[in-house]
């Protein structure tokens, strides 16, 4: 056993070592202004941009990894125009900025990704796209959101100032998938203090907002936003049922033993999908806020005929009522690309887009 004051001893040093070792992290020289729009537009309400999310896809495994590429995916320049070609009408980039900033306040953005950022959303925006910029897998969060929250509040106030005057068509959408210790009314405080700052620079720029819970439709009546705030859209995400959509996904637990499971399209099976979006279309009509299904697919575990009807019967339900949605995603696990044999994978894209040429 160590006695007590030696151990003291040690705290100290400890603390004095990663004191120093404070003293060599890199700061970053201040953020570069990006592109601004040429003509400021006037604002754009948030139905009338969620009908500008009619189709997305999800741009995934590339700028939410710790490092783009570290996925398998690095996001390609052209990707946009063959998005825009088959009919998309938006994309939503997933984007780990945590992983892009200072760990220490003032919590700066890496320059070099900004520049990253910037590069891609002024590939897909002049493509007539619209785009959702979010924050995904701040996994720290989820475990401390107190010890967290400056951070997270000091990215988008960065994230929010250099997009200030980026067109309409660029919208924020502050956290993927609020989870653990984000817990609704956690959540909830955490909008309370981050939208303002967002508005500061920002006033009528559109705001994607999903409920706590992993944006599961359930936590909806749990979800507070300013009622005088008319440019948020509001979204869920839906992979029901869970077993049939991530089967053998690696990263969840027991999801081998689901392995097989078809999606047939019964009435019970459609009933199920219909039932939750009445709940959600329930809410939306009570709550007068715009729906954007953010994230629906079904891994390629799956076979694809089970994969292409699900995901065409959740599509078509959504539209049903009145929601715009956005497929996870376009070129990896769940893809409806294949980034190698550069093609649409047709089932996929044909359940989405039937019209698709
Ligand atoms: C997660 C991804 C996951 C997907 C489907 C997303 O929100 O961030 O890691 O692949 O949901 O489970």
């Amino acid at each position: 056993m160590v006695p007590l004051p030696r151990l003291r001893w040690l705290l100290v040093v400890l603390v004095a070592l990663s004191a120093c070792s404070n003293l060599g992290t890199p700061t970053f020289a201040p953020t570069p202004t990006s592109t601004p729009s040429p003509t400021p537009e006037p604002p754009i309400d948030a139905f009338t941009m969620n009908q500008r999310l009619a189709r997305t896809v999800n741009i995934s495994n590339a700028l939410e990894a710790p490092n783009e590429g570290e996925w398998g995916v690095t996001i390609k320049d052209e990707y946009f125009q063959i998005i825009y070609d088959a009919g998309f009408t938006a994309v939503r980039l997933p984007v780990r900025w945590s992983a892009h900033a200072l760990k220490q306040a003032p919590y700066t953005i890496n320059p070099a990704f900004f520049q990253r950022m910037d590069h891609v959303v002024n590939q897909a925006l002049p493509q007539g796209l619209a785009v959702i910029v979010n924050m995904h897998h701040y996994e720290e969060m989820a475990l401390d959101p107190k010890g967290h929250q400056a951070r997270f509040i000091a990215i988008w106030q960065q994230i929010a100032e250099h997009y200030k005057s980026y067109p309409n068509a660029l919208l924020f959408e502050p956290m993927n998938e609020p989870n653990g210790a984000v817990v609704a009314s956690v959540w909830n405080k955490l909008l309370e203090a981050t939208l303002p700052v967002i508005r500061l620079t920002n006033p009528t720029r559109n705001i994607v907002i999903g409920p706590a819970d992993w944006n599961d439709l359930r936590g909806l009546d749990e979800l507070v936003l300013p009622a005088d705030d008319q440019h948020i859209i509001v979204t869920f995400h839906y992979y029901q049922p869970y077993q049939f959509t991530h089967q053998a996904a690696e990263w969840v637990q027991g999801s081998a033993s689901w392995l097989g499971m078809e999606w047939k399209g019964s009435s019970p099976e459609k009933q199920y999908v219909q039932y939750d979006f009445k709940i959600v279309a329930q809410w939306a009509k009570e709550n007068q806020r715009p729906i954007f299904l953010g994230e629906f697919g079904a891994y390629s575990k799956a076979d694809m005929d089970s994969r292409a009807r699900w995901t065409a019967f959740v599509a078509r339900e959504a539209e049903k009522q009145g929601f715009r949605w956005g497929y996870w995603e376009f070129c990896s696990g769940f893809g409806v690309y294949d980034p190698i044999n550069n093609k649409w994978i047709q089932p996929l894209l044909k359940a989405l887009i039937p019209d698709s040429t």
